[in-house]
């Protein structure tokens, strides 16, 4: 039976492309679960994820819980952050080690930057990053290109544009080493100077010698690419609001930006949205966003059902 690389996913740098083959098949398989053709709740009857958000979520939580749900699993969790020990001053490690004896997996979202790696470094248990501060977020970037792979039908010879806060976004960081992973893709990441891609992203590009230009020109750095990723400005993480406030208004996408890229460019967002896709992209029928995040339930359900499967539990 084949296995990931690494019992956890705590970023994208460790993942194979033999890793992203399994778990691709598995999401495939898992559609028809996702979408009620199928039921697989043998598949993870018995087993319990901890679901541990202390910042706030809407599809990683909810596409999670569900996953987990629709396997025939359940779920503990802490309502807030707030309702954890940690707020009594509990370290991230203590707390990984008392989660995993009421869990067989645990799911984190924490805004300390390698909190989620702390954690799985405490436990035998398998832990997935939902999102370290600035970091990383492996769990988007997988449904992310997932996406791709489903509508552009390739996952070679890409031109990727990313647009928006590169600095404190971690879905763009995850997007951009699992995307190194295959042949002939090159990047354009448009932002302001001050949201530029930090130097562990590019330096790893450098490395790998993976072509990539940065630019504050929205509609230059759009031409020619086959996917736009765009993200919000991430206002939670500016230690300057005024900074905030200042860049907030400067991406916004709508439709005359687009008359500037190719027509059928995959337009594609992790949510969230605030003000930086004007509502008329929606309609697009390249606007790929919602589907983007509906497909965080199959690759999530594969993820979970790959890191805790008995060996004996068959998908088919
Ligand atoms: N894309 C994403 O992580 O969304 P949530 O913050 O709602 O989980």
């Amino acid at each position: 039976m084949q296995q990931l690389s690494h019992p956890y996913l705590i970023g994208t740098k460790h993942l194979t492309k033999e890793d992203l083959e399994l778990i691709f098949d598995t999401a495939r398989q898992m559609e028809d679960i996702a979408n009620n053709r199928k039921d697989g709740h043998h598949l993870l009857r018995g087993k319990i994820m901890a679901s541990l958000f202390y910042e706030p979520s809407t599809r990683t939580r909810l596409s999670f819980e569900y996953s987990m749900k629709k396997l025939g699993g359940d779920v503990v969790t802490v309502s807030d952050g707030p309702c954890s020990s940690l707020s009594k001053g509990e370290s991230i490690d203590d707390n990984a080690k008392i989660t995993a004896m009421y869990s067989d997996i645990i799911v984190i979202r924490h805004p300390q930057i390698g909190s989620a790696k702390e954690t799985a470094y405490a436990t035998n248990k398998p832990v997935i990053n939902a999102g370290d501060g600035g970091n990383q977020h492996p769990s988007q970037a997988l449904l992310d290109v997932y996406t791709i792979l489903k509508e552009n039908k390739r996952l070679d010879n890409l031109h990727i544009a990313i647009v928006g806060d590169l600095k404190y976004g971690r879905t763009t960081h995850s997007i951009v080493f699992l995307m190194g992973l295959f042949e002939n893709i090159r990047f354009t990441f448009i932002s302001p100077t001050e949201l530029h891609m930090p130097e562990k992203v590019t330096d790893f590009l450098e490395n790998k010698g993976i072509p990539y230009t940065e630019t504050d020109n929205y509609i230059e750095g759009i031409k020619g690419a086959d996917v736009l990723y765009v993200t919000r400005l991430q206002k939670e993480r500016f230690t300057d609001a005024s900074e905030y406030e200042k860049l907030k208004d400067d991406f916004i996408l709508n439709l005359d930006i687009l008359k500037h890229a190719k027509p059928d460019i995959t337009i594609m967002h992790p949510l969230p949205r605030v003000n930086e896709v004007d509502h008329e992209v929606d309609k697009l029928p390249n606007a790929a966003f919602f589907r983007q995040a509906a497909n965080g339930v199959p690759v999530r359900m594969a993820l979970l059902y790959l890191l805790l499967r008995n060996n004996e539990t068959s998908l088919i």
